[in-house]
């Protein structure tokens, strides 16, 4: 009686590895060899940034990890998937042949099995000691820092601290500055959510937790100017956080440094707040505020709290920095921002705030009764 259905696979023999298996391994290995040679000695720069001439000590350590990593990916890349296509055609089913014809099975190979256990241990152990290279150099340098600095990540911009300077630096309004040639140290933070702190260029990128002070250092190598950006989604303006790092010759670094001392220490800390315009205060509000401050009663909040009632809220008849809602009070936060539990608010500088801007900022605050 005929049978419906699967019988027992008909098994050919089928000897050696195919006629042309031998044509594509050379084939596939010529074209490893030319990428190899290709990614080895060649320039990589529309992938790497500024490869051909690294902006930091750590840079060729990282492209050589990653050319390592390339060269491997693309091999066995091509290999695997060459040989999947060679034997499926090689040993494709000939017409004649019944459908449940199948190839002898094979139940061990030691030869090959070590080969292909030993090779892949190997090349993830050079890996490992590569990264580990790598590694130390960004978190354990061999040289003490010339320049501590901090980078505080706030939503939206980041916040430069130097030492010296007693008032912070804000992105975009500010630019990041650090000397050429020094070994710098850079403690990286967070004031709200966790932001992360990239300089493609610098081949450096950590993430900035609050309540966690994660430091790299590096030696930054010439002068450029590069970009800075948030890596982590921070949320809604996420991809407006960047900023730039403007890298220069140590006597101008520290020129650049003591004029920021000098600014600081002359700012006046007030500004005069007559002849405030409630009307353009308003549409200045729109413009720079209300991104993070709705016009609504403090608990609604968007990133700061609502500002509705700044100056006539019983549940809240103290500012943030806990000082009665005095205009000359809220002109001073305007001037010199403000960092506590609820978050940050960048200085006038970040928010690019002019004296008439304050002044009429404050009028259409206080006229929110
Ligand atoms: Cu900060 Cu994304």
């Amino acid at each position: 009686m005929a049978q419906v259905g699967p019988s027992t696979p008909r098994i050919v023999e089928q000897k050696g590895l195919g006629p042309g298996f031998w044509p594509v391994t050379y084939a596939m290995t010529i074209f490893n060899i030319a990428v190899a040679i290709w990614v080895i000695v060649g320039h990589l720069d529309f992938l790497l940034p500024s490869e051909s001439n690294p902006a930091s000590n750590s840079a060729a350590n990282v492209d050589a990890l990653f050319k390592f990593m390339t060269v491997f990916a693309v091999a066995i890349t091509v290999y695997v998937n060459g040989y999947s296509i060679y034997f499926a055609i090689a040993f494709r089913r000939r017409a004649g042949e019944a459908i449940n014809t199948i190839g002898p099975p094979i139940h061990h190979h030691e030869r090959l099995e070590l080969w292909w256990t030993a090779l892949p241990t190997l090349l993830l152990v050079v890996l490992m000691g590569a990264t580990y290279v790598a590694w130390r150099q960004v978190y354990y340098p061999d040289t003490a820092a010339a320049l501590t600095m901090e980078v505080v990540g706030h939503q939206f911009n980041f916040e430069f601290r130097y030492p010296g300077l007693k008032t912070s630096l804000f992105s975009p309004a500010s630019a990041m500055h650090l000397p050429a040639g020094k070994p710098v140290k850079i403690l990286v933070s967070s004031a709200d959510v966790i932001h992360q702190f990239w300089v493609p260029e610098f081949r450096l990128k950590t993430s900035a937790v609050p309540g966690l002070v994660t430091d790299i250092n590096f030696t930054p190598t010439h002068p450029g100017i590069y970009d800075i950006s948030c890596s982590e989604y921070c949320g809604v303006n996420h991809s407006t956080m960047q900023a730039k790092v403007i890298v220069e010759e140590p006597a101008a670094f520290e020129k650049w440094l003591t004029a920021q001392q000098a600014a600081a220490a002359t700012a006046p800390a007030t500004v005069s707040l007559a002849g405030g315009d409630a009307g353009a205060g308003k549409t200045t509000f729109t413009q720079k505020c209300s991104a993070c401050h709705a016009v609504a009663p403090f608990d609604q909040k968007i990133v700061g709290p609502g500002l509705a009632k700044l100056t006539d809220d019983p549940a809240h008849p103290q500012l943030v920095d806990a000082k009665a809602p005095t205009p000359d009070d809220i002109a001073e936060i305007l001037v010199k921002g403000f960092t506590g539990p609820l978050g940050s608010m960048p200085n006038r500088q970040a928010n690019n705030l002019s004296d008439t801007d304050i002044a009429n900022l404050v009028a259409y605050l206080v006229s929110l009764k």
